[in-house]
């Protein structure tokens, strides 16, 4: 090669991976993002579905989009927004449903999320239409064809298990939209004690996981259930008091986490080459609701942009709902997801920090390995 050839390439790398190396370290290559509203970025657009955020005001501080919604459930970017950012990504990755995830804008990663979506498929059935963790994977399989062909079998390999992130944000609407529903209703109560269905959820995510691994996954992230029992919409259901939450979803977050936990250590130990970070979400937002105004919020049991009750939790953020005054200051957007301020909060907390909400490594450890 003449010394112009070894110029323009190095010109080319340089161009190409300049904007990623932001931080210190390795840059991420891609992050697949799996889940449920807490991370969808737009499928759910792409769905005749009820549960849909691709209307104002959500998305009205997402800078990317001029403040316009994109269908993320909430009034900014998402935690996988954040962490994509702050790990080296230079574009979030876009939604499997939409016309953007093709050729080589995948190579950013692919975000599978959908509102209303859970581990089971039964999970979500009231909202009509929503993609379930299964469905999902199943997407990732076509992913997965097509970075073989952009890449070339042996780089894509090397790609996926190197340069890629995996997480998994579910397991919120197993309880909420489904087993929680009120009897005679489509949950699945009747049927099944907590144990039992809980050991439901972990037989199936275990599958669901290994899937992954075997579609040569190896570095993931898996958030445990958060405090479901604090959010705006069942405080306000239940009608508790201002600084209590309701007892049996938290109950059952907490259950089904301390599952979570001993599965995630089994695969550690069982799949070869394979890291699973658990996000210790549970414990973060707790934090955040408990000592709001240590981090600067005013309010940590009502929605910022909702209706109904004591807490504004009732009927989901829309055109007509009514807004606070300043969004910075609530851990809620809505009666059902934290505010662009308490993401930020959370994804620093994943990133960078210890094992109390992060291990056995944090994101950006977990990036370097
Ligand atoms: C798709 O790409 C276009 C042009 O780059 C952009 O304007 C649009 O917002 C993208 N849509 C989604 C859903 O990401
Ligand atoms: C969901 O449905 C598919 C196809 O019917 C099935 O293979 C899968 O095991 C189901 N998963 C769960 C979690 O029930
Ligand atoms: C991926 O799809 C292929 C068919 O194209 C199938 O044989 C394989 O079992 C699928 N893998 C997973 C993990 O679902």
């Amino acid at each position: 090669m003449t010394s112009f050839n070894w110029v323009f390439v190095l010109v080319v790398m340089l161009v190409m991976w300049a904007p990623v190396s932001r931080g210190d370290g390795e840059a991420l290559g891609a992050s697949f993002i799996f889940g449920d509203s807490l991370v969808d970025a737009g499928n759910n657009n792409y769905l005749s579905t009820l549960s849909k955020a691709n209307i104002p005001p959500n998305g009205i501080d997402f800078k990317a989009s001029g403040g316009n919604p994109t269908g993320r459930y909430t009034n900014g970017r998402t935690i996988g927004d954040i962490v994509g950012e702050e790990l080296g990504q230079p574009n979030y990755a876009p939604p499997f449903l939409s016309p953007n995830a093709t050729g080589s804008a995948i190579l950013n990663g692919v975000n599978y999320g959908s509102g209303g979506g859970g581990i089971m498929n039964q999970t979500g059935r009231i909202f009509v239409n929503r993609i379930g963790m299964d469905i999902q994977i199943d997407y990732f399989n076509i992913t997965r064809k097509q970075l073989d062909r952009l890449l070339g079998p042996s780089k894509a390999i090397e790609y996926l298990r190197k340069k890629s992130i995996f997480s998994v944000t579910i397991g919120a609407n197993d309880f909420l939209n489904n087993y929680l529903l009120p009897l005679l209703s489509v949950g699945e109560r009747i049927s099944e004690s907590p144990d039992a269905f809980i050991d439901h959820l972990i037989t199936n995510l275990r599958a669901q996981l290994t899937r992954l691994y075997n579609l040569d996954a190896r570095k993931f992230v898996i958030g445990n259930v958060g405090p479901i029992g604090c959010i705006p919409y069942q405080r306000t259901i239940n009608r508790v008091n201002q600084d209590e939450c309701v007892k049996l979803p938290n109950q059952l977050a907490v259950q089904y986490n301390g599952r979570l936990r001993d599965l995630l250590t089994e695969l550690n130990e069982n799949l070869p080459g394979a890291t699973f970070a658990l996000a210790n979400v549970f414990d973060l937002v707790m934090e955040l609701i408990t000592n709001y105004a240590k981090y600067g919020f005013r309010s940590s049991s009502s929605a910022c942009c909702g209706n109904g009750g004591q807490f504004a939790g009732v009927i989901p953020c829309g055109p007509t709902s009514s807004m606070c005054d300043d969004r910075s200051k609530y851990v809620f957007w809505d009666p059902y997801h934290p505010s662009e301020a308490a993401n930020l909060i959370i994804a620093k907390q994943l990133i960078d920090g210890d094992s109390k909400y992060i291990s056995p490594v944090n994101l950006r450890q977990l990036r370097d390995l």
